[in-house]
């Protein structure tokens, strides 16, 4: 049987309360959430899913057929996000309810705090899917990986040796600051495209299509806390789908960027550089120096609209990062680590004195302003 309807794989995070600071999502939150997804599986509304925390950020990965933005699923997000955010104040958690900017839902969660990374596609014969998630960055830490999976043939051979791949990919790239967003083409426009999401301040990758049908490839969340909040009040820890295989990139070329580790902005208070270390679930708690920024990857497939599961329902999710072939990257991650700490709140290691408008840092300086001569 061919499945004919549209599949929707929606990833909706918050951070709602976490334990202790802002380390890691306890048992009763996920347990909060886990009945709320049920509950709507059993209702219709959506047909799998897989709870899981990145770092203090609590992730509700959902497969459905309504379609990106719908109005159903994203206060179904809303409305579990709310009730483990009481449970959190219940138990006097830290940062409860941390994430929801807003006291009522209003149709859609962008802009309400969470952060979201939906996809829609017609399923092919087979379907595998690629979930990052993320803490203690932003939403443009994954530019560099977008680049090396779709755009650098050094990382993805497929780019070259895939007759299916050969027309490229398109970048659907935000401008954060200007809210406005441009699309790019690669190779063609290669320079260009780096140009932009080389910034990281300011541009981020929203979409990657495949260039010659605009085959979704992958979706990624774009909310920056600060620009709807206008100050720091926790940072937009990102999370982004990337489909895998058959004219698509490899599982395996989608997880070899973390051959190596690379820096991201987002550690400590939001104000420091620090090395993106990819972790198993068992290690997805944000420790040393509330970092060093966390980075899960799950494997899941897509069958008929559900995630693929075992005999007794549960989905299967391989937990691509919980392998020693990643030990290397985590050593090198945790040298970097290492040799930023001893900059303490100097640059490089803290962020640039224009990210940190977003922080606590102007309050700081209030007082010393009148304090100032001129030379
Ligand atoms: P597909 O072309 O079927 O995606 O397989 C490529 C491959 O073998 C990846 O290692
Ligand atoms: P979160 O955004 O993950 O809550 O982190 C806040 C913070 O400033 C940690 O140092
Ligand atoms: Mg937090
Ligand atoms: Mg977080």
């Amino acid at each position: 049987m061919i499945f004919m309807v549209k599949t929707t794989v929606s990833l909706i995070k918050a951070d709602v309360g976490s334990i202790p600071g802002h380390v890691t999502v306890p048992k009763p939150l996920l347990s909060v959430a886990e009945k709320h997804m049920q509950k709507a599986c059993e209702t219709g509304l959506i047909n799998s899913y897989y709870v899981f925390n990145a770092g203090d950020d609590l992730e509700l990965l959902m497969t459905h057929s309504k379609g990106e933005n719908n109005e159903d699923i994203h206060k179904l997000a809303w409305d579990t996000f709310m009730a483990c955010a009481d449970k959190a104040k219940s138990l006097k958690l830290y940062g409860a309810g941390q994430d929801l900017l807003a006291d009522a839902f209003s149709g859609n969660v962008k802009g309400m705090g969470p952060g979201v990374a939906e996809i829609e596609f017609n399923e092919r014969g087979s379907d595998p899917l690629i979930v990052f998630a993320a803490d203690k960055t932003e939403p443009s830490a994954f530019n560099y990986l977008m680049y090396k999976i779709f755009a650098d043939p050094s990382n993805t051979s497929g780019l070259v040796i895939d007759p299916r791949m050969l027309c490229g990919f398109t970048f659907d790239v935000l401008d954060a600051k200007a809210s406005k967003s441009v699309m790019l083409k690669a190779p063609e426009e290669l320079y260009s495209l780096l140009a932009l999401i080389g910034t990281t301040e300011q541009y981020m990758i929203k979409k990657v299509y495949r260039s010659d049908d605009m085959e979704p490839a992958a979706s990624l969340s774009t909310t920056k806390l600060a620009y709807i909040a206008g100050k720091y009040v926790g940072k937009d820890d990102p999370v982004c789908l990337v489909r895998a295989q058959s004219g698509l990139p490899s599982v395996g070329e989608i997880t070899s960027t973390f051959l190596h580790p690379y820096l991201v902005a987002g550690w400590m208070r939001g104000s420091h550089w620090g090395p993106f270390l990819p972790v198993g679930l068992k290690n997805s708690k944000c420790t040393l120096f509330d970092g060093p920024p966390r980075l899960i990857c799950l494997g899941v497939q897509i069958a008929n609209g559900k995630l693929v599961s075992d005999d007794d329902g549960k989905p299967i999710v391989i937990d691509i990062f919980d392998d020693p072939a990643f030990d290397l990257a985590r050593r090198e991650a945790m040298e970097l680590a290492s040799h930023l700490r001893r900059h303490g709140v100097f640059q490089p290691a803290r962020l640039s004195a224009g990210a940190m408008e977003y922080t606590t840092l102007p309050q700081c300086l209030v007082d010393l302003e009148s304090r100032f001569k001129k030379e």
